[in-house]
């Protein structure tokens, strides 16, 4: 997450964005795509929003160190926002739609913090559009596995191909729906994360403990991460589907 930006990783919504405008960042994490956003509406102000006290730290910490000064970041629930009706010309989630249990009720929230007129722009990865070379029968467990995690946490992986309905269906209007891949240069900014949350899901998830998975199992998905980042011919390639969407 460290290394996203707003070229990188907003690069559809960024069109939209007007100097002076009040923008939201749900899901916002340690905030370096928000900051971005905040440069690019400035005089405007970014809110950026997380459940994670920590993440949010980190994002407040960024904004003063960059001297992003019209960022402000704050604790929040994306089912329960802290703010009045109409309160944001736009409003921005990456990478959060796909761990929501609820994602239309995410929607209604989202739907009533924004102004009439106000545009929404979500993007998520889908898993079922990966590209992984080569492959390994440990390899493909240990993604099925993350997939398999994913799902037990009340989210959903294949997220990203029904953005376009989910915002439809909230009531939004001119919709336009893109996808993009992100090819992760070197393997190792992809695999140390994967194999950080497979190894953690023992104590996390309690999968062990569940009898889900075993510990020698954990250690080999997460070994075959590791070689596969040090492969030479080592190649995968992430999809995201983007949608945007104005409230009438
Ligand atoms: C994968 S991170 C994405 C962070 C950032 N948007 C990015 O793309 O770099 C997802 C973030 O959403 C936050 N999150 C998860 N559920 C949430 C909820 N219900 N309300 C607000 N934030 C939530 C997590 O704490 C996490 O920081």
């Amino acid at each position: 997450m460290a290394s996203r930006s707003i070229d990188t990783h907003a690069a559809f919504f960024k069109p939209y964005l007007r100097p002076g405008i009040n923008l939201l960042d749900c899901g916002c994490g340690p905030g370096t795509i928000a900051l971005g956003l905040a440069k690019a509406i400035a005089p405007g102000t970014l809110t950026g929003i997380d459940r994670e006290a920590s993440q949010i730290r980190i994002a407040a910490e960024s904004a003063f160190t960059q001297g992003v000064s019209n960022a402000n970041f704050l604790e929040g629930n994306i089912y329960a926002l802290p703010f009045c009706d109409n309160s944001f010309d736009a409003i921005f989630s990456h990478a959060l739609f796909e761990h929501l249990q609820e994602p239309a009720q995410a929607l209604r929230e989202l739907w009533r913090v924004l102004k009439p007129g106000g545009i929404v722009g979500l993007r998520s990865p889908d898993w079922g559009g990966f590209l992984i070379a080569p492959s390994t029968p440990e390899l493909e467990k240990a993604f099925s596995y993350y997939k398999w995690l994913q799902q037990q946490n009340s989210g959903n992986p294949y997220v990203g191909r029904e953005l376009r309905a989910l915002v439809r269906e909230s009531g939004f209007i001119n919709i336009k729906a893109s996808a993009s891949y992100q090819c992760y240069e070197p393997l190792s900014e992809a695999t140390e994360y994967l194999a950080l949350l497979i190894e953690a899901s023992a104590k996390v998830d309690g999968t062990v403990k569940k009898g889900w998975t075993d510990e020698r199992s954990l250690t080999a998905m997460s070994r075959a991460l590791g070689e596969w980042s040090q492969h030479p011919d080592g190649f995968f390639a992430q999809a995201w589907c983007e949608v945007v969407g104005w409230k009438g």
